[in-house]
């Protein structure tokens, strides 16, 4: 690291900007923490240069001196990024602050941000200090930090539950000590919009040298209050926001990155701030980390979630047909999501399903339009989602739940520990051949699919892999969704069964069907074949 003099100043680091708030992400430190988020060294960096790509002001890569591999990821980070203040955590311990110096040696803009609890609870039972022990061990460790780094941040942990007149007496030390960002966490997520205003506006007014730094919230979402209290405290003068991707951090998380974005931006004249955040990278950044963590974010997950831009009721539908700001108050293509969807399913009406079947190309009359209406009805009724595929083949008259003509025979998957995955699968095709190939993959289920496009002879994209367990204990049934990209066209398929692997299989060979039977449907001229009855065994929901 440079002499902390010589340091560029960075984008965090300039002055008080007042109509800008900076986004401080903290992902990769309180959200990897939590359980079931961790990340090896490969991913984080992926992982932090995305969020370089989103425009975050500050990148907290992690905690040095919690273990050799996170020190490790932080140097790599802090020697990656370009533009964004790569930010180390440090307790208010001399071997911590040493450790996040080295591990940001590297970093064109750095910070070490301290912490320490100031709230009497932490301090009896946590720390046993008294007020002016926790007043001195901050008051050095900024110095010394200061020593390596011209950014530091400290957070009085735990300090919406600190007494406000010491918060303040703390913090007004922590700004003569040279701390340039102040954090006030509210680190158990107790407290509420009024309540965390309020402190905001108390230490603005009651911090020696409040105009020369930036004030910080951190919000913890334990009673589901991190989005509302963040943006409270941004209306009473924070100008900074600690937040993660998917909300992911301790306990029930942190606020919503893509929450807190959002609300500043579509909400702009009434908060009369803005951040630097490219909102189109927020969906990548959020698919992102689901894959690198394997953790979906619910479907109703705002801004990101599979329905944040999605309707199926009929009302809604004919709403958005006409005018898109009757059910929308926000463009999915402003945060990364291609369209908005109309998905069609069993509260779906007449309007919707003549909008799409002409953007497929299909032009029904009124009577033919009746016709595939009372069908769609009763798929849809049965609880089917309908895709676009089973669209075109009710406009065609064909029936979308015949399955084939593909049909999986044998499947036989192992993986080694430490080792790759193979698989081999025999295939039955409705024109009476059988096939058998076996593929070598990442996993079991890379495996499956690898067999199944070589039988097949499909090459499948995948663009998305879920699956989830439907029931509970050892009956559960796995349910695997599938998408791929095939042809410039996204395919989806669907499988069920109380394995796993088979359960992918059977959803890999639903897309393999359906486009087959699409390009039987619409064949070269010299290749029209005899339409094949099908054997219904996968395609269970789809
Ligand atoms: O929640 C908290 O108090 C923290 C601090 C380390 C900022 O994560
Ligand atoms: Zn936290």
């Amino acid at each position: 690291m440079k002499n902390p003099d010589q340091q560029n100043t960075s984008a965090s680091d300039d002055a008080v900007v007042a109509g800008r708030v900076r986004i401080f992400d903290t992902t990769l430190r309180d959200g990897e923490q939590a359980p079931g988020f961790s990340m090896d060294r490969r991913a984080k960096l992926r992982m932090a240069q995305q969020l370089e790509a989103l425009g975050v002001d500050v990148l907290e890569a992690g905690f040095p001196q919690a273990s050799p591999d996170d020190f490790a990821a932080v140097a790599e980070i802090a020697g990656a990024l370009k533009s964004t203040t790569v930010c180390a955590l440090a307790r208010c311990q001399d071997g911590d602050i040493d450790s996040a110096a080295r591990a940001l040696q590297a970093a064109r803009h750095s910070r070490i941000h301290l912490f320490l609890s100031t709230s009497p609870l932490h301090r009896e039972h946590k720390l046993g200090m008294s007020r002016a022990q926790v007043l001195d061990t901050a008051v050095r460790a900024i110095e010394r930090a200061r020593g390596f780094c011209h950014e530091v941040e400290f957070s009085a942990e735990d300090a919406l539950r600190t007494e406000p007149e010491f918060l303040a007496e703390v913090f007004s030390a922590a700004v003569a000590a040279g701390a340039s960002t102040l954090n006030a966490p509210d680190t158990v997520g107790y407290t509420t919009p009024d309540e965390i205003a309020e402190l905001f506006r108390y230490l603005r007014q009651h911090v020696h040298g409040a105009d020369k730094v930036v004030f910080s919230c951190h919000c913890h979402d334990d009673l589901g209050l991190a989005v509302a209290n963040s943006l409270a405290a941004v209306g009473a003068g924070a100008r900074q926001v600690e937040c993660t991707i998917n909300g992911i951090g301790e306990r029930a998380g942190n606020a919503a990155l893509e929450e807190v974005v959002m609300a500043l931006k579509v909400r702009a004249p009434h908060f009369g701030v803005d951040t630097r955040i490219d909102t189109r990278q927020l969906y990548p950044s959020s698919r992102l980390l689901t894959e690198l963590t394997g953790q979906a974010v619910p479907r109703n997950k705002a801004i990101v979630g599979a329905n944040a831009f999605a309707h199926e009721s009929g009302i809604h539908q004919h709403g958005m047909l006409k005018h898109r700001g009757t059910y929308e108050i926000m463009r999915p293509q402003d945060v990364g999501i291609a369209a908005t969807l109309l998905v069609l399913g069993k509260h779906s009406g007449r309007a919707a399903l003549r909008q799409r079947l002409q953007a497929l190309g299909h032009t029904p009359d009124d009577t033919a339009l009746e016709s595939i209406f009372a069908r769609f009805k009763t798929l849809a009724d049965h609880g089917r989602e309908l895709h676009d595929e089973d669209l075109e083949a009710l406009a065609l008259g064909r029936d979308p739940q015949a399955a084939g003509p593909w049909h999986l025979l044998q499947l036989h998957a192992s993986s080694h520990f430490g080792g790759s995955a193979s698989a081999s699968v025999k295939l039955a095709h409705d024109d009476g051949h059988e096939v058998g190939e076996a593929a070598i993959g990442d996993g079991p289920v890379d495996a499956t699919l690898r067999a199944i496009e070589r039988a097949t002879g499909t090459a499948l994209a995948l663009t998305r892999f879920q699956i989830d367990a439907l029931g509970e204990g050892a009956d559960a049934i796995g349910h695997a969704q599938l998408s791929a990209r095939h042809a410039a066209r996204d395919w989806r398929g669907h499988g069920r069964s109380s394995d796993i692997v088979e359960a992918a299989a059977l959803a890999a060979l639903a897309i393999v069907n359906r486009i087959e039977r699409q390009s039987a449907a619409n064949p070269p001229i010299s290749t029209i074949a005899a339409p094949t009855p099908g054997r219904a065994q996968q395609e269970t929901t789809a």
